[in-house]
């Protein structure tokens, strides 16, 4: 009903709407629309009330609520219902907690801070309050478990796509990792329950440092890690982004999951490579080895030579790339 309301508002943002033809459109007592107002007050939203006038939206918060993504939303499923947190640990754990009793695909987890954000390999993930999107896609598609990892790709490209409708040019570090200027913008964190031939879930994490300022990171990862606001030097709508970004996605997902084509998000990842002709190199647990990107092929491996000139095909899982001259 709150969300009824608040349509109401934002489709009447210079004038008052009575409370009695909010009362009659919805059916709802007077009464009862004076709580979800202060409810809504209470959520951020400023509200003038004037007295034989009614109710005016004066201003919504910065949150990534169903309510704010939604005007920017185009998708069927995707981020049709969205799970919103002020603070939670890890939208990628409360999304797997959640897996199994939701049934629907595309349900998105999203908080405005994590408290224990989960990078890929055991790491953390810096996320602080309002200043980036962390979200976690909860996916129930009709796959092998072997091509899961494909969805990263779509992720990255989706990302990809979605920074550059906001005229910022970002580039994938094959396969998770979104990057400028060598500095690290987005990461990816894909995860699976699955049976043997059989997925039971997969939860697609994001995490995007939108709005964070320099003096905002660690010292430990100031040297490699960047935020849409400091390369682009404006502050970016998350409500938009978000929007962009879940549209891409279900466009790219639906090609491949009910296509079974991957080739528009291996274009994008391979378009905007930024490992493509670099020479990089492959860290394995303990080892690590020296190659030449040389291409993304179409189930989304990265196809590298070494120096011997022999050639091999990666399969995104435990290995780590670095760029020989830098750490991204
Ligand atoms: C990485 O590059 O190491 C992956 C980072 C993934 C971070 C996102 S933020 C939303 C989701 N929830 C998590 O705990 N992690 C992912």
């Amino acid at each position: 009903m709150k969300n009824e309301i608040l349509k109401l508002l934002k489709k009447n943002p210079d004038s008052f709407v009575s409370g009695q033809s909010i009362s009659d459109y919805l059916k709802v007592s007077r009464t009862a629309i004076w709580k979800y107002m202060n409810g809504l007050r209470e959520d951020g939203y400023k509200i003038e009330s004037v007295s034989n006038k009614g109710y005016k939206l004066l201003s919504s918060p910065d949150l990534l609520t169903f309510e704010e993504i939604e005007p920017y939303l185009n998708t069927n499923f995707i981020g049709r219902n969205i799970i919103h947190f002020n603070s939670i640990d890890s939208t990628n754990i409360k999304a797997k907690k959640l897996a199994d009793s939701i049934v629907k695909d595309g349900t998105i987890v999203i908080a405005e801070e994590q408290t224990s954000g989960k990078g890929r390999l055991g790491r953390n993930w810096i996320s602080p309050q309002y200043k980036g999107i962390w979200m976690s896609i909860i996916l129930k598609p009709d796959l092998n478990p072997i091509e899961a990892v494909k969805l990263t790709q779509i992720a990255a490209a989706a990302v990809v796509t979605g920074t550059e409708e906001f005229g910022i040019k970002t580039y994938i570090k094959w396969p998770n990792d979104i990057v400028i200027n060598h500095k690290k913008v987005c990461g990816i964190l894909t995860e699976m329950n699955a049976e043997l031939t059989r997925i039971n879930y997969v939860i697609v994490g994001i995490g995007i440092n939108v709005n964070i300022d320099e003096t905002e990171f660690p010292g430990d990862i100031k040297h490699i890690a960047t935020s849409l606001k400091i390369e682009s030097k404006k502050s970016i709508n998350r409500q938009k982004l978000a929007g962009n970004i879940l549209n891409n996605f279900e466009k790219l997902y639906v090609q491949f999951v009910k296509q079974n084509d991957l080739s528009s998000s291996i274009n994008i990842c391979r378009e905007n490579s930024a490992l493509i002709g670099k020479n990089i190199i492959i860290i394995n647990r303990e080892t690590s080895v020296e190659a030449k990107a040389i291409d993304i092929d179409e189930d989304g491996r990265l196809l590298v030579e070494y120096k011997d000139g022999r050639r091999e095909s990666l399969i995104s899982g435990e290995i780590s790339i670095r760029g020989k001259e830098s750490y991204i």
